[in-house]
Parts: C-alpha cells; structure tokens; sequence
C-alpha cells in the first residue's frame, strides 16, 4: 500500500514536513520515495529508490524549496521499484502521487501516445499526469481538467496533485483507496490516513468513496461522485502529533508482540459486562439479530483469514451456527451462493482498506446481506459500510506482520460468539459465565506465556538454519499452524507450510526429515492424543519435532520431541488465542537471527489496498 501526503502551506519548508510525514508512512511498506515542490509557482522534484534515507541523502546534497508539497512512498505495482518509477509523476505543468491501480491505464496511455505525449515511465500512475495535462492543454482549468479525468480512469486511485503557477491550489480524489483531508490554520493537508497528516493537524476529513476536493490554503471544497458539492464533517482524531515509537523494543514487531495483554484487555472490556458475566455486543443492539441468522460468511486476508478459521469451529462448536470462511480474493469470483435470508456476512481486516475484503464486502451488501466486520481502525472504509462494526482496540500496528491485531481479533470473535450462541439458545448460562471467564483470563494467561521469549530465542539459533519448516495442528489449532507458517515465512522469508495434522498422511509426511523442523501446535486437549500419534509417526521418521503444549501435554509425549516449549495450562476455548504468542515469538526470533527486517520485510505492505 502506497503512502501520500500534499502540503498546501504558506509557511514552513515543505521538503521537511513531507518527510516527516512520509515518516510516519514507512509501516505501510514501500520500496522507493519521493517528492515535490512548488516554490515560487515553480515544480521541482527529488525521487530515490531504496528507503526514505536514500530520498533524505538526496535532499540533503540537492535541497528544494517551497512551503507547497507532495510526497509519496511507493509499494510497486506496475513497473520496477526504482528511482525512475517513483512518484511524484509529472506532465507538463502537472504533478501528482497515486495510492491504487488504474486497470485501463495501457489504453489510455497508446491514446496519449498518440496525442504526441511521450513517457518516462513503466507506471499507471504517469498516465493520470498526462490525462490532466492534455485536458488542460484542451483549454480546461485545472479542476475541470482533473474532473474529466477521472471520469476516464478505471481502477483504484487515491491522488493528491499539485499545478505548477498555481500556489494555491491542491486538488485530491479517492476512489477504492482512502484519502483524508487534514484542516490546519491557514494550510491543508491530504493524506492516506490520519497518521500521514497528524504531525500538523487532528482535524480530519474522511473523504467518501468517489470524492473529489479542491483545497486552497484557507478553505475546501468537495465534490461527491456526482459531481454535487458536499458537506463532510470534520473529525478530531487522537493521534495528533503523536508518534507510534519502538520505545525500548529493537522492532515493532517486538513491542507489539508484548503488548498484547494490554490490547487484549482493551478489546475485551469492549464485550464483556464484567457485572453480569456476559457479554454486551457493542454498537446498535438491533443491528443483528443473531436468532434469525442460518448462514455465517466470513471473508477475509491472511492472518486475518486464520482468525475466520478458528471462528468457524467456535461459531458452529458453541452457537450451532453454519458457518463458511472464504479467502476474500476467491470469495466474489467462487460466485458463492448466498442465502436470500438469514445470511451475515462477517469481515476480519486490521486495515479495514484491504482492497479484496472491501471488494466481498460490497458483493455482499449487493446479495442482501447483513454485514458485519471486526476491524482495528473503526474510521476506516470497511467499518464505514457495514452494518455493525466489531471494533478491536488493539492501537496503531506498526509491524507488517500482524500479531497484537491477531489476537484482539480472536477476543472479538469470541465475545460474538457467546453472544451469538445466547441469542440462539445454544448457550446455558453457566456455561456462558464459564466461557466469559475464560476470556477475561487471556491478558494475565498471556503475560505468563512471556516466561517462554529466552527459551524461544534459544531454540530460534539452530531453527534459523532451516530450509523449510511444517506447522501441524488439529481441530482450531490448525489455523493456529497456518498462522504460525505465515508469520515465519513473511519475516524470515523461510519456506514454511502449515497442515492439519491428520492430513500429514496423505502426502505430505514424504516431507520428513532429520533437516526438516515439524512444529506441533498441541494443547492437551480432546485431540490431543491423535496429535501425539502423527508427532510419533513424524519422530519414526527422524522428524526433527517441535512440540508446543502444556504441562500435561508434554508429560504425555514423554521424550518423542527434540524439542518443546511449554504453554500455561489454559481453558481449550481460549486456547487458540494463546497459543499465537510461541508462533509469534519464534517466527520473530528467527527472523532476527536471520537479520531480516522484521519490520518492513520484502515486498510486503501492512494493508494490501489493490487487488
Ligand atoms: C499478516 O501478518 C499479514 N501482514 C497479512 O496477511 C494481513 O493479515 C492481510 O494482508 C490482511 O490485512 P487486513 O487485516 O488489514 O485486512
């Protein structure tokens, strides 16, 4: 996910607010940077591959002036990650900085060509620059110019655009992508999130989906997607100024890991009448009626996805409800086949923008469907269309790899839960207060689980070493092991494949050998002795095996490990949640042995905002 910021100032060095602004952008992912300036109604530009300290360097031997700026990081979609394909991108007197992917942009681009405009780059982005430009060069001013563009582009774009000979103008869109405007005293801001504009605002405007808006350095006006001038309201949002620091952590990753009692607790206390020992859906007590519901979609990415599978046996387990989870990339094109009623469809985005959710989210509003989404970010564009918003109150994730949101995501979904199996009579109220206890029991359960981070980091050394490594789980631990392979894979960049550990048999046991790590995520649960069968037949094989258990659970497997680590013993509904901490820690230690960068690692973005 691309990061963008326009500074329309009549004080101030531009140069230096974009980066600090850019700054707070890094978390998002990118692999180039850059900006420019109008100084004296005149554009100029820097742009550098590589991280914001190349751009910096950069500016540093080659200063550019202006209190008027846009900068931008990159995260490669069309065109390699270099200096050449970094935004700004400019035509004539045009420049501007695109977050999404215009899909008709080849077309456009032959058009153009033909037109006698010639191109730098390999983006879809610079075909926006030369779209406004010929419009211009057509006798429009620069908001009909750009007005008429964006009627041609297909795909998703957010923009913020600057016009050389124009110092007080700044023009910005959004359409499939989020773009904020930031209100100052004197000056405006736009900027992908809150984030990118609160070093100089908290008064923020979330623009709607199709908006377009035409700042000067005292006022603003937006245009809907009819083209019908609106009204937004304007929001105060509490990260002004406040900067998400590692403090004493070496990583984000690493602070975030650790502060997941805190998160876990926040999110929690959001569900739980801690008076009554039940728990009190937040949001409009009438937005979902849990009684009448017979079909539960959940959709969603990645680590998020994994919190929909462990739902899905909770969901059908406690509440009876049937339940079918979905990779929100398939989902729409499955064609699924949704009930005319009765249907919810369930969202789980830390983002609340990954573009492939957003995309299932509105397939199903389209069928019909009631919908809900847990998201961590309660402004965002997911939590701005569904019909009942789960929040989770995990703060800002700054480490690409999800971890603090993961788990806020599983106290969530099992509040709704029990609070679904109440509202369908599944539940007897003892065994509601059991459940509620359980759940008020993870923050200390997962403070304790901090006694494992050395013993981790120990076995971490050797595991570095591996080629490629198998997570095993049965019943909800199998997501548990498919998270446990993803969050190594995307920090260590280690090959790493998570199973069902009855699905072993079927070929993939032909894996096994004395080279490869086997990592058996197995509470001493009511599968646990089949677990202790596939560990035995993987360890017959000169399996090099990992078990991740309690107390009783390891006494059980007596010897057969090399290895193990040993979780608190813990209440099995609450178990998956805390058996994400020793996947967590272990992926992160190996990651550092590897010297990898924990935080931004390759090619990722923390919010996946094009399909
Ligand atoms: C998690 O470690 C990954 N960074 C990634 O799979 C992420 O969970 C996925 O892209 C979904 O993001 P979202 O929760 O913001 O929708």
């Amino acid at each position: 996910m691309c990061g963008i910021i326009g500074i329309l100032s009549r004080q101030g060095v531009a140069s230096d607010r974009v980066m600090e602004s850019l700054r707070r952008l890094e978390y998002r992912g990118y692999d180039s940077a850059g900006i420019a300036t109008l100084a004296d109604g005149k554009l100029d530009r820097r742009r550098a591959a590589g991280k914001l300290s190349n751009l910096q360097s950069l500016l540093n031997e080659t200063p550019i002036a202006g209190s008027i700026g846009i900068g931008h990081t990159r995260w490669a979609t069309h065109g390699a990650a270099n200096t050449k394909n970094a935004h700004p991108h400019v035509s004539g007197s045009v420049a501007l900085v695109h977050n999404g992917i215009i899909e008709n942009f080849r077309r456009l681009r032959t058009e153009l060509e033909a037109a006698g405009h010639v191109f730098e780059t390999d983006t879809d982005t610079e075909t926006i620059a030369h779209l406004i430009a010929a419009r211009m060069n057509g006798g429009n001013d620069p908001v009909a110019a750009v007005k008429s563009a964006l009627t041609e582009l297909e795909g998703a774009f957010a923009l913020s655009i600057l016009f050389e000979g124009h110092d007080d103008l700044l023009i910005g869109a959004r359409k499939g992508s989020p773009l904020v405007i930031g209100v100052g005293d004197d000056e405006m801001f736009l900027g992908s999130d809150a984030l990118a504009v609160a070093p100089f605002t908290n008064r923020v405007i979330y623009l709607e989906e199709g908006d377009m808006c035409v700042l000067s350095h005292n006022a603003f006006q937006i245009f809907d997607a009819a083209d019908q001038e609106v009204i937004r309201p304007v929001a105060l949002v509490q990260s002004a100024g406040a900067t998400v620091e590692k403090g004493n952590y070496r990583h984000f990753m690493q602070k975030e890991i650790f502060e997941q009692p805190d998160s876990t607790a926040r999110t929690i206390s959001a569900y739980v009448d801690a008076l009554e020992q039940s728990i009190e859906l937040p949001g409009d007590d009438n937005a979902i009626d849990w009684s009448e519901i017979t079909h539960l979609h959940m959709v969603a990415c990645g680590t998020a996805y994994y919190a929909t599978c462990v739902a899905e046996y909770w969901f059908e387990q406690i509440a009876g409800l049937p339940v079918k989870t979905d990779i929100a990339s398939e989902f729409r094109y499955r064609q699924p086949a949704l009930p005319q009623k009765g249907g919810l469809a369930l969202f789980v985005s830390q983002s609340g923008e990954t573009a492939d959710t957003l995309a299932a989210l509105r397939y199903c509003k389209e069928a019909g469907l009631k919908t809900a989404a847990v998201v961590n970010v309660p402004t965002s564009t997911i939590a701005r269309e569904v019909d009942l918003v789960l929040p989770t109150l995990a703060g800002p994730e700054i480490g690409v790899a999800s971890t603090k949101a993961f788990t806020a995501q599983l106290c969530a979904l099992a509040a709704t839960v029990i609070a679904a199996g109440k509202a369908r009579g599944t539940l007897s109220r003892d065994r509601e207060i059991a459940l509620v206890k359980a759940l008020n029991g993870v923050p200390r359960l997962i403070s304790e689980s901090f006694a494992l981070d050395d013993p981790i980091a120990e076995l971490a050394r050797d595991l570095s070493k591996a080629r490629d490594v198998i997570y095993l789980g049965r019943g909800v631990h199998f997501p548990i092991a498919l998270e446990g392979a993803l969050k190594l894979k995307e920090i260590s960049y280690i090959h790493a494949e998570g199973y069902a550990s009855g699905e072993l048999k079927h070929g993939p046991i032909a894996l096994i050998d004395e080279e490869t790590p086997v990592v058996f995520v197995a509470p001493h649960d009511d599968l646990f002795d089949k677990s202790l069968s596939n560990l035995q037949e993987v360890a017959a094989r000169r399996g090099n095996v990992l078990l991740i258990s309690d107390k009783e659970g390891l006494e059980a497997a007596g010897d057969t490990p090399a290895q193990m680590i040993e979780v608190p013993t813990c209440d099995a509904f609450i178990a998956p949640i805390l058996y994400s901490l020793p996947v967590q820690m272990l992926a992160y230690h190996i990651a550092v042995e590897k010297g990898t960068d924990v935080d931004q690692p390759r090619n990722l973005a923390k919010s996946v905002t094009v399909e």
